[in-house]
């Protein structure tokens, strides 16, 4: 046979039966499975199955059944060479060439790879020995909330401190020294025989695509080690570019997944097991910015995978290279969502804090590429002077040249450019300020971003129509009050500004004003509380206004008492924006959870979300939200 076992596993594991077969015929989902219109006979009814967990077809009127090798035998007459060649080509493999050498080094990764699966068993067998480092690391896992079960289902394991416990261990298995070095298990440096290179250490193994382990990754359990997390060398096994961390068991998540089926990449370890305990497809690059073929590997599985990042400065940091490295490669049809997580949280937090809901909702709340791309350019620099407005103009321009697909890079000329218009929309002529801000905090110039003073639009926008034809039912106080806070200090959302968007202030009926007050953000003029309030007025919000104003009164909260400093104001205005955020997130996933008829919720997280909202939502009625030891 020219092709062995391995080219043809990794051939199959590269594509989807569900695209390939698509291809030829209509398949639609069913639960987990795709089913169509059978290809080998004439049928009304579909009983044709395709199964991209198991990676299989399945055809109940001919009874036959096969890989997608044998589907193109079947219904295109290729021979099997041909089949595989043209799959090969499809998923972008080189045709392997069967030379003596070629066949000595697949025997080789054979055997390193038998040492590998050996290293993985045993560091897993000294998790459980009674030894001082032993114990605490079983503490730690605890300690990070990992069961028993999770820690056997990754197969986590401890390596202990001693300098050859491995090594001995294996060579008297009947390893030699120098594979053990080459699949990176040793250390070798001139003049020293080789030891262990992993020590006191938790052990993470890495599978490739089909399941088999080819590396480790450890994570150190002395605070005072210097690298936090230890990966495994580039080995014959192990190429660390081409690898994402999480594959094979994210694939089963996703093909079993019921319900709109994500597949998020996540930052590290601990994320991919966290995502994962909670039945979300995750998997991470390994340690290092993703590459071209980890992005490849990515689209293969999922049309837009979602790149979840830490909000905080780091997280963005990474988010921007991996914006710069998937851009050029953007398709039609293939590309990324963005999912940053607020409050310098990863996923793991998130899991470990508020359980398993909580993190699907915040994985949910994803941004397009092309937005995140936008804003990230829009913040770079202030766009007070021609010069710079210019500069932000040429930079959209550049990057959407990058995109190697033609006709996708003029869409995102287009969109980039609407969203650039939309940031410098010239206003109408002539009109006196006509609103002061609710406590009559004089007025303020309306400039634009050259600092020229220009009139507000006359003529009220559709948003701004609809806001106060919605003004039925009175508004919630609380909300209102919140509202006020930020029409008499705009400034204080720049901080809340993903959330807002995001959350709300926790009444619908606020919702365009939301919208309305986020997009004056994006101007360059000073948001000044007279400049913003005309605004709104002229766009239509003048109704909606005096009804916050009024309700906002009846909430007696301490965000708009006089007596207070701005600073103790702007307090309460952040616990109660806190507090509203928090309750909308917790109504989504319990809103989420209840129309997920299929997936089997946790029941105690449920009461456990459904108690926290409960109190939350009294505590915020009561006004007891701002009392001083409550943080909730
Ligand atoms: P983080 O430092 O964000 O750690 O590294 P984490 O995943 O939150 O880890 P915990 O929760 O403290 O255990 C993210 C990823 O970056 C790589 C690892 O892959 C890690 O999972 N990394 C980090 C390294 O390769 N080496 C390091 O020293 C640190
Ligand atoms: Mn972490």
């Amino acid at each position: 046979m020219r092709f062995d076992d391995r080219f043809l596993e990794e051939l199959k594991s590269r594509l989807r039966p569900s695209e390939v077969i698509g291809k030829a015929v209509k398949l639609r989902r069913n639960g987990r499975e795709w089913v169509g219109l059978s290809p080998f006979s004439k049928e009304k009814t579909p009983s044709f199955y395709v199964n991209d967990e198991k990676g299989f077809f399945h055809d109940f009127s001919s009874g036959k059944h096969g890989d997608i090798i044998s589907f193109l035998q079947e219904t295109e007459r290729l021979s099997f060479v041909e089949a595989v060649e043209r799959l090969a080509s499809e998923a972008g493999m080189a045709l392997p060439v069967q030379t003596p050498q070629a066949a000595q080094a697949e025997q080789k990764r054979q055997s390193l790879n038998d040492w590998m699966e050996l290293a993985a068993r045993w560091f897993a067998a000294r998790l459980h020995d009674n030894t001082p480092g032993a114990k605490a690391a079983r503490d730690y896992l605890k300690k990070r909330g990992l069961s028993d079960q999770d820690v056997a289902h990754f197969g986590l394991g401890y390596a202990p401190k001693e300098q050859t416990a491995l090594k001995d261990a294996l060579v008297q298995k009947g390893a030699k020294v120098s594979e053990l070095v080459e699949c990176g298990l040793l250390i070798e440096i001139e003049g020293k025989a080789p030891y262990d290179r992993f020590r006191n250490r938790l052990m993470f193994p890495i599978e490739d695509a089909r399941s088999k382990i080819v590396s480790f990754g450890g994570r150190a359990l002395d605070p005072d080690e210097k690298a936090k997390y230890l990966n495994g060398p580039e080995t014959p096994l192990f190429h660390k570019g081409s690898l994402l961390y999480g594959l094979p068991k994210a694939l089963k998540i996703l093909g079993s997944s019921q319900t709109g089926p994500e597949l998020v990449v996540v930052e590290g370890y601990m994320d991919v097991l966290a995502c994962q305990r909670a039945q979300i497809a995750a998997v991470a690059p390994l340690g290092t910015a993703l590459t071209e073929e980890q992005i490849d590997i990515l689209w293969r599985r999922h049309p837009e995978p979602t790149l979840c990042f830490d909000g905080d400065k780091a997280g963005m940091r990474a988010a921007n290279r991996a914006l710069d490295r998937a851009l050029p490669k953007l398709k039609p049809g293939k590309s990324f969502k963005v999912c940053l997580i607020t409050g310098g949280k990863d996923p793991d937090d998130v899991l470990r804090e508020k359980g398993a809901l909580a993190l699907r909702e915040s994985l949910s709340e994803t941004q397009p590429f092309v937005e995140v791309l936008f804003k990230r350019e829009r913040e770079l620099e202030p766009l007070d002077t021609p010069e710079r407005k210019a500069g932000l103009r040429k930079r959209l321009r550049a990057l959407a040249a990058q995109i190697e697909d033609k006709d996708l890079a003029d869409s995102y000329r287009q969109d980039l450019m609407a969203r650039y218009d939309a940031l410098f929309q010239r206003q109408p002529q002539n009109l006196q300020p006509r609103f002061q801000s609710a406590q009559g905090r004089g007025r303020f110039a309306y400039r634009d971003a050259q600092g020229r003073l220009i009139e507000p639009p006359t003529i009220a926008t559709p948003e701004g129509q609809m806001a106060a034809r919605a003004l039925s039912k009175a508004l919630d106080p609380m909300a209102a009050a919140l509202a006020q806070g930020l029409l008499d200090h705009p400034d204080w959302m720049f901080d809340h500004m993903e959330a807002l968007e995001s959350y709300g202030l926790g009444d619908p009926a606020l919702d365009a004003l939301v919208r309305a007050l986020v997009s004056l953000s994006f101007s360059t003029s000073p948001l000044d509380s007279g400049a913003v309030n005309r605004h709104l007025q002229n766009q239509g919000f003048g109704a909606l206004l005096s009804e916050i104003q009024k309700a906002a009164l009846r909430s007696a909260s301490p965000i708009l008492a006089q007596d207070k400093t701005l600073a103790d104001a702007q307090a309460g205005w952040i616990k109660a924006f806190n507090a509203f955020a928090r309750l909308t997130a917790l109504d989504r996933a319990l809103k989420a959870a209840r129309d997920d008829a299929s997936a089997e919720f946790d029941a105690e997280i449920f009461a456990r979300t459904k108690q926290e909202r409960d109190s939350l939502r009294k505590a915020l009625k009561s006004g007891q939200i701002f009392e001083a030891e409550s943080d909730v």
